[in-house]
C-alpha cells in the first residue's frame, strides 16, 4: 500500500518533468497576420469594426464566437494541438488580463497579434481601426524591451506570418486606383515583409515559417467586385498572388544567407488549396465555391453573421465558411499538410521536422 502511494507520487512529481522535457524545444509560437490568424484581437479592439465576434461564428467547435474568422480552429490552433501547447491568446486579450491583475504574466505559450482586415502595406483598412503588421511587430518588440517574453524562448519558438491577401483583394476594389502597377505593387508588399522578418530576426526569432496566400481570387466575396466573374475564379487576381508568393519563397530562402542560425520555412497553401479545388471529392468536399454562411451571389455578398444570411446543413463539406474565409475541416487538411508534408507541399522542411531540429 505504501509503495503504491509511494510510486504514485514519484509519477505526479516527474510528470510535469516529463511533459516539459518532450515540448522543450518548442514552447511557444507568435503568430502576426491578418483574419486567416486573428484569434480575437479586433475583438478586444473597441475600435476596429473588422468582426467576427457574432454568432454563428465559432459555433463548430468552440460553440460561442471567439472573434476567428472560421467555425472552430484555425490553422494555428490545429499546429498547437499537434505539437501539444494550448491556444495562443490573442495579445490584447493577455495585455487586458495583465494591467486588470487577473494574469500575473503573458503567457508562455506564445500570442497572437495578428488582426483580421490588416495587410503587410500599412495603409490597408486603416479606415477600419485594423492593427498592422507593423504596429504587430511594435507590440512584440515592446514585450521583449519590457522583459514580459522569456527572451530564452524566443530562438526556440516558431514565428508564423501570413499576411497579404487583404491588400491585393483591394486593389481590385472599384473605388481608390491604386497608383502602383500590379508587379510594382506586389514588390512594395514584399519589401514590407522582409522588414518584418529583419526585425523579428533582430529580436531574436530563428525559427519563422512563411505563409503562402491561398487563391485569393476564389474567394466568394469576388462577387463584390466588377470585374470579377462569378463561375470561375477571377484568375487576374489569381496571378498577382501567385507572384506575391514567388517572392516570398525567395525571400524565405534567402532567410539563412542572410540570417545565419534562422531557419525558414515556406508553406504552400495556394496549392494545397488548389489542390482540394480540383479534387474535392478526395478531401471531403462537396462544395469548393459558395461560402458556407451569407448570402447572395456565392454567398459572397453578405458577411456571415449579418443582417440576412444563411448558412448551410453540414460546414465540414465546404471549402469556404465565409465570405473570404475558409471552414474549419479546410484548415485541418491544410494544417494537416503543413505539419507533415512533403516538400512540395512545404519546403525545405514540414513543421515537424522543424520542431525536432536541435
Ligand atoms: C480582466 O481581463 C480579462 C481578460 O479580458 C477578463 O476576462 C476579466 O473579466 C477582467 N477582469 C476584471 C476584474 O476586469
Ligand atoms: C480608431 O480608428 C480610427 C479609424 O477608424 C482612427 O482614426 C483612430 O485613430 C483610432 N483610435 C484609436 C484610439 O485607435
Ligand atoms: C522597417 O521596419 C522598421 C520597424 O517597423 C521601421 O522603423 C523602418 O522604417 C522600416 N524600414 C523600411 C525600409 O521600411
Ligand atoms: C515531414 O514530416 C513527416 C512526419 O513528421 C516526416 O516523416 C517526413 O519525413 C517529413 N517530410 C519531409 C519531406 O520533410
Amino acid at each position: 500500500m505504501e509503495k503504491l502511494f509511494l510510486v504514485s507520487f514519484l509519477l505526479s512529481l516527474s510528470l510535469p518533468f516529463l511533459v516539459s522535457s518532450s515540448s522543450h524545444n518548442v514552447p511557444a509560437i507568435f503568430i502576426f497576420g491578418d483574419s486567416i490568424f486573428d484569434a480575437g484581437n479586433n475583438h478586444f479592439n473597441k475600435n476596429c469594426s473588422a468582426q467576427a465576434d457574432f454568432p454563428p461564428y465559432g459555433s463548430s467547435f468552440f460553440h460561442h464566437p471567439t472573434g476567428r474568422f472560421t467555425n472552430g480552429r484555425t490553422v494555428a490552433d490545429f499546429i498547437s494541438q499537434f505539437l501539444g501547447i494550448e491556444f495562443q491568446k490573442p495579445f490584447l486579450e493577455a495585455q487586458i488580463a495583465v494591467a486588470n491583475g487577473s494574469r500575473k504574466d503573458f503567457p508562455s505559450n506564445g500570442i497572437n497579434f495578428a488582426s483580421a482586415g490588416s495587410g503587410v502595406l500599412q495603409a490597408t483598412n486603416q479606415d477600419w481601426g485594423v492593427t498592422t503588421i507593423q504596429v504587430q511587430l511594435q507590440q512584440f518588440q515592446e514585450l521583449v524591451g519590457k522583459n514580459q517574453i522569456d527572451k530564452a524562448v524566443i530562438p526556440k519558438s516558431l514565428f508564423f506570418i501570413e499576411s497579404g491577401s487583404n491588400d491585393i483583394f483591394n486593389y481590385y476594389l472599384p473605388y481608390g486606383t491604386p497608383s502602383l502597377n500590379p508587379d510594382a505593387y506586389v514588390q512594395a508588399m514584399l519589401a514590407q515583409v522582409a522588414n518584418v522578418t529583419e526585425q523579428l530576426y533582430k529580436l531574436g526569432a530563428r525559427r519563422i515559417a512563411l505563409f503562402s496566400l491561398g487563391p485569393v481570387g476564389c474567394v466568394p466575396a469576388r462577387a463584390l467586385l466588377p470585374d470579377a466573374p462569378t463561375n470561375q475564379c477571377f484568375e487576374k487576381m489569381n496571378l498577382m498572388v501567385q507572384k506575391y508568393n514567388k517572392g516570398l519563397e525567395s525571400l524565405v530562402t534567402s532567410i539563412p544567407v542572410k540570417y545565419p542560425g534562422a531557419v525558414g520555412v515556406y508553406g504552400a497553401v495556394y496549392d494545397i488549396v488548389r489542390r482540394f479545388q480540383s479534387v474535392p471529392a478526395r478531401y471531403g468536399f462537396s462544395d469548393v465555391n459558395n461560402a458556407c454562411c451569407g448570402d447572395g451571389t456565392l454567398g459572397g455578398l453578405i458577411q456571415c453573421g449579418r443582417e440576412g444570411y444563411k448558412i448551410c446543413q453540414n460546414p465540414e463539406k465546404y471549402l469556404f465558411w465565409d465570405y473570404f474565409h475558409p471552414t474549419e475541416h479546410t484548415y485541418k487538411l491544410i494544417s494537416k499538410a503543413l505539419w507533415a508534408g512533403k516538400t512540395s507541399i512545404i519546403r525545405p522542411v514540414n513543421l515537424s521536422t522543424l520542431l525536432n531540429t536541435p
